[in-house]
């Protein structure tokens, strides 16, 4: 669950959009009208309205994800794909609504199990030992499409119970800006969204407030929210983090709603961005899309974690 502008809503995925953190992209419950969308020219044209009409380029998402998209907008709208060209043209409320339909923005704390298991009994314990073997003062993470925030307050949990002095922590979220940003500022989940949090984290790392939970002050104060465009070329990492050097960067279940030359910058900022040796972790519909990166290998053979060589043509 997360709060929206109107308050404490549900953290449910977009309807009819199944879980993606085990496959990708997401499946819709749209019925037949997949079949009514035509061709690629189809989803070309609507490219071109969004673009012409409202400035909104939406090229680099991935086709079949387009496509679905589309689809789902023709039944909440009832219209005929020729007929919602023209529509979309003329409408920017519908412009809006379709572009919000393609940021899928589910999320969950601890979002899988493996990966936050490994983390918090290898890959952290070993970060912060290494950390203090040579003097390093602060294990630099950075949550990349946070969504509401879920996923960074994971790892502000695991590193809170790991860290003291030195080294200390810091974690860089960032997302598009919008609504769920807002929200995962404030650190305020209703009590149905903390399925996955254990007793003793819901104990230790927020304040109950009787329907909801409130992150408490120590970690909100090692966490920097901001937004940060991923194929936004002219900046190579969160504007605060000021020169990137990442021990662990993750990007789950966004990658795979790109197109394949979208999704290879994406990846090649973050091998920039992080430190020689660094992690990276991915959702498990992204592991293929990674495994091809000569610069990350796979760290643990079943869990979507890799590592950043130490050395440059590996
Ligand atoms: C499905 S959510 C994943 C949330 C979280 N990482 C997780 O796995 O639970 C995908 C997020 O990626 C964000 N996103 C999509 N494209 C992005 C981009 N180009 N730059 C930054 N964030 C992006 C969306 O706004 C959305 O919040």
């Amino acid at each position: 669950m997360i709060r929206s502008r109107e308050g404490i809503q549900s953290n449910q995925q977009h309807p009819g959009l199944k879980d993606s953190s085990a496959a990708a992209p997401p499946a819709l419950d749209i019925g037949n009208s997949l079949l009514d969308i035509g061709d690629s020219s189809a989803t070309e044209a609507i490219l071109r309205v969004m673009a012409e009409a409202h400035g909104l380029d939406i090229s680099r998402y991935e086709e079949t994800f387009l496509r679905k998209m589309i689809a789902k907008r023709l039944a909440a709208t009832g219209l005929t794909m020729a007929a919602y060209a023209g529509h979309l043209a003329g409408d920017r409320e519908e412009a809006e609504k379709f572009t919000h339909a393609l940021r899928i923005n589910h999320s969950d704390f601890f979002r899988n199990p493996l990966t936050f298991a490994l983390l918090e009994q290898v890959i952290l314990p070993g970060l912060v030992e290494a950390k203090r073997k040579s003097g390093g003062d602060e294990i630099r993470v950075w949550s990349a499409g946070c969504a509401a925030g879920q996923e960074a307050w994971s790892i502000a949990m695991l590193l809170d119970e790991l860290t003291g002095e030195a080294p200390s922590y810091r974690i860089f979220a960032t997302d598009l800006d919008g609504p769920d940003l807002a929200l995962a500022r404030t650190g305020v989940y209703s009590v149905e969204g903390m399925g996955n949090v254990r007793s003793r984290h819901l104990r230790g790392c927020f304040s109950w407030h009787g329907d909801f939970y409130a992150v408490v002050p120590r970690l909100r104060a090692r966490v920097d929210f901001s937004v940060h465009d991923l194929l936004d070329d002219d900046s190579a990492s969160p504007v605060a983090s000021i020169y990137g050097d990442f021990d662990l960067i993750f990007c789950c279940n966004l990658l795979f709603y790109y197109r394949p030359d979208a999704r290879q910058r994406i990846l090649d900022k973050f091998c920039r961005a992080l430190s020689p040796g660094g992690y990276f972790v991915t959702g498990e519909a992204e592991r293929a899309i990674v495994s091809n990166q000569k610069r990350l290998y796979p760290a643990f053979p079943l869990a979507t974690i890799f590592q950043k060589t130490t050395f440059p043509h590996r």
